[in-house]
């Protein structure tokens, strides 16, 4: 139960779905209960941090004076054991644990930072604090593409797991590591799927992913059907119900998809008409043909003229590993989150609007860095 004596410990509030768990809870009254683990060279460089990656929520001023640097606790996953010299951590009862590195790329540093410093980690965390319960964030594709939608939450893949990206791999190993090596860890499994936008902010705090669904409609060829269902959740609700799942008195669970499920995810026909309303222009639909990743690929002398400057290259590999995951039809059933009582997400057709019209004026290959960082 999280009561006056407890403290809330939030890792990733620097990052898109950490920042906006961070812009949730700096308006409660717990919020002096709150310590968020940043990367920074000083207390105050982190609490800086923060206030920055809060004003991208639009967060009003009154909120980001509430956050001082006495509530930050310094650290990376890269360097585990150093984060624990600062005995803040002593007083930690509950965990929101948002921090990854969440690249599609192939690159060193997953392994080390996603599963061995994540792992250690909440190790030492659950040694050293009487956590009562550690709401890891994984991701709903873990489960590898081979799954059969919709995925429900107690759908356990069969090994070998097949992966599209390394990051993935990464993401069910540590969840499997630390349900099989720390069985004392109170773990409750929070899997989102694709997160895209804020419900009233569009995608002024993010552009993340939002420009593959632009790249679609300026291409008018993706690799879903018009009535293919894209699964795909507001960063503000993914956000309340992290919080809700880290401060509920008891949940009947230990495994929540974070989706629009199966129903509520929006079809690509509803996105195309709501993102034209955005735009201000006419849905592509009439003109849109569902093509393979070697059909979009082939287009690449006529993106440049599409989407707006870019690099070509960059692009074609871009449109491959996007599209590939698009291709899968992927949605996950929320039957555990509705269990608790948690509202259900609002189609992303609902908002679709709100995006489109708040990327306007920002080139694709800008917004697209979000993922390429
Ligand atoms: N966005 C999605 O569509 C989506 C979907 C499913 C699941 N998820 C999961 O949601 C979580 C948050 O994702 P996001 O989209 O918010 O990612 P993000 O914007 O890339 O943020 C990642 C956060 O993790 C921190 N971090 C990275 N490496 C770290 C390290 N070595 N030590 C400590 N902190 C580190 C980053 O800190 P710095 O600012 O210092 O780099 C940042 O605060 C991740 O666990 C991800 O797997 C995201």
């Amino acid at each position: 139960m999280f009561d006056s004596r407890s403290c809330l410990l939030v890792t990733g509030g620097t990052g898109f779905l950490g920042g906006a768990v961070i812009a949730d809870l700096v308006t409660r009254d717990i919020w002096p209960q709150v310590r968020m683990l940043v990367r920074a060279a000083s207390k105050e460089e982190g609490a800086q941090r923060i206030r920055a990656t809060l004003a991208r929520f639009e967060v009003p001023a009154a909120a980001l004076a509430r956050v001082s640097a006495q509530q930050i606790v310094l650290g990376d996953f890269a360097a585990p054991d150093a984060i624990f010299a600062d005995r803040a951590l002593e007083a930690v009862t509950h965990v929101i644990n948002s921090a990854a590195l969440t690249t599609f790329a192939t690159t060193p540093d997953l392994w080390p930072i996603n599963v061995d410093g994540t792992f250690r980690f909440a190790e030492r965390l659950v040694g050293l604090a009487r956590v009562e319960r550690f709401v890891h964030v994984g991701t709903a594709m873990c489960v590898g593409p081979d799954a059969v939608p919709p995925v429900a939450e107690d759908h356990v893949p069969t090994d070998p797991i097949r992966h599209l990206v390394p990051y993935t791999e990464t993401k069910i190993e540590i969840e499997r590591k630390l349900r099989r090596e720390l069985p004392q860890l109170p773990l409750i499994q929070a899997r989102p799927t694709i997160i895209v936008g804020h419900s009233s902010l569009g995608t002024r705090p993010s552009g993340s992913i939002f420009w593959v669904f632009r790249t679609a409609m300026l291409l008018e060829r993706w690799t879903v059907a018009p009535e293919g269902r894209i699964d795909v959740v507001p960063v503000d609700w993914t956000a309340h119900a992290l919080i809700e799942l880290a401060l509920k008195c008891s949940l009947k669970h230990s495994l929540y998809h974070l989706s629009a499920g199966p129903t509520l995810a929006s079809t690509f026909a509803e996105l195309d008409a709501a993102i034209a309303r955005g735009r201000g222009t006419t849905p592509i639909l009439s003109r849109y043909r569902q093509s393979s990743l070697e059909q979009l690929a082939a287009m690449s002398g006529e993106y440049q003229s599409r989407l707006g400057p870019c690099h070509p290259r960059i692009m074609q590999r871009a449109i491959r590993i996007y599209g590939s995951f698009a291709a899968l039809g992927m949605t996950f059933r929320n039957d555990h989150l509705l269990d608790e009582g948690l509202p259900a997400p609002p189609p992303f057709a609902a908002y679709a609007d709100l995006c489109a019209a708040t990327s306007e004026g920002i080139t694709i290959a800008d917004q697209m860095m979000a993922d390429f960082k």
